[in-house]
């Protein structure tokens, strides 16, 4: 099949874009998204031009380095899949692509369609350390944990923070990819000592990295290659207005001082 694309490049965060065209001739079906790119790499390398800069690692859904804007759309059109399990068949032969990087204030464009996502890693940063004994790993067993509660956080934990709620927000809110941190430690046993401190500091911290705020317009669910669900915002707001509340307890001054 034959696709033609419409490929962001920017040398570099402050240097100005734009769209160049390029064909991609003679690809497999078969081939996935990122093959793709790199075959229209070899032949830019060959003519002896720069090849277009963009991340990935695993290849397999796994690690969320593969962040682009396909046609629009996050991740590109194969819902519930993040852009390296995207196959060029989900495309028509003769498409026109139109790739670029991930648009948020938070996510500085470094270079063509790779933007710096480092502010995710310092909310998970500021959620800290959980309290561990130290020695010999307990029998799992040992933990009795309700099953409801177990699938929620496991499906939580699957988020691998590609940033592709952020990119499909109007807003630009990192509030799907913070509240799914926070909820697969706030529902395990493991999670209790720190869940209030937690909360706090995570949601501080992504209002200091100048996200925007939720108001639920749900995009981030659709783009979401691991279909973490919104309900976990609401999990996360509501952990947040008791962790305030008790806060505020704790620094109340009591009753007949002063
Ligand atoms: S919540 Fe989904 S879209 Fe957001 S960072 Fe995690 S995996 Fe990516
Ligand atoms: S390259 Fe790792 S998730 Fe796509």
């Amino acid at each position: 099949m034959n696709v033609t694309l419409h490929v962001w490049r920017q040398p570099s965060e402050r240097a100005a874009g734009r769209f160049v065209t390029y064909r991609a001739d003679d690809v497999s079906p078969d081939a996935s998204f990122l093959e793709m790119l790199d075959v229209v790499n070899e032949r830019l390398s060959e003519r002896g031009e720069e090849p277009i800069a963009f991340s990935h690692d695993c290849r397999e859904g796994i690690c969320g380095s593969c962040a682009m804007m396909i046609n629009g759309v996050a991740h590109g059109p194969e819902r519930g899949a993040a852009t390296c399990q995207l196959h060029m068949r989900s495309f028509k032969d003769g498409a026109e692509v139109y790739v670029e990087p991930w648009r948020a204030r938070a996510f500085p464009v470094i270079k063509d369609l790779v933007v710096d996502r480092r502010a995710l890693d310092r909310i998970i940063e500021a959620g800290g350390f959980i309290t561990a004994p130290t020695g010999g790993a307990r029998d799992a067993n040992a933990i009795l944990i309700p099953k409801p509660d177990v699938d929620t956080a496991m499906d939580a934990a699957a988020c691998i923070g590609c940033g592709a709620c952020v990119a499909a927000c109007p807003n630009g809110s990192a509030s799907l990819f913070t509240a799914a941190k926070i909820t697969h430690l706030g529902l395990l046993p493991q999670g209790q000592p720190e869940r209030s401190r937690r909360v706090l500091r995570m949601v501080a911290q992504m209002d200091a990295e100048h996200f925007g705020h939720c108001t639920f317009y749900g995009e981030c669910q659709e783009a979401c290659p691991k279909l973490i669900s919104i309900d976990t915002i609401v999990r996360m707001n509501r952990d947040y207005v008791r962790a305030s509340l008790r806060a505020r307890a704790e620094h109340a001054p009591s009753e007949g001082s002063g």
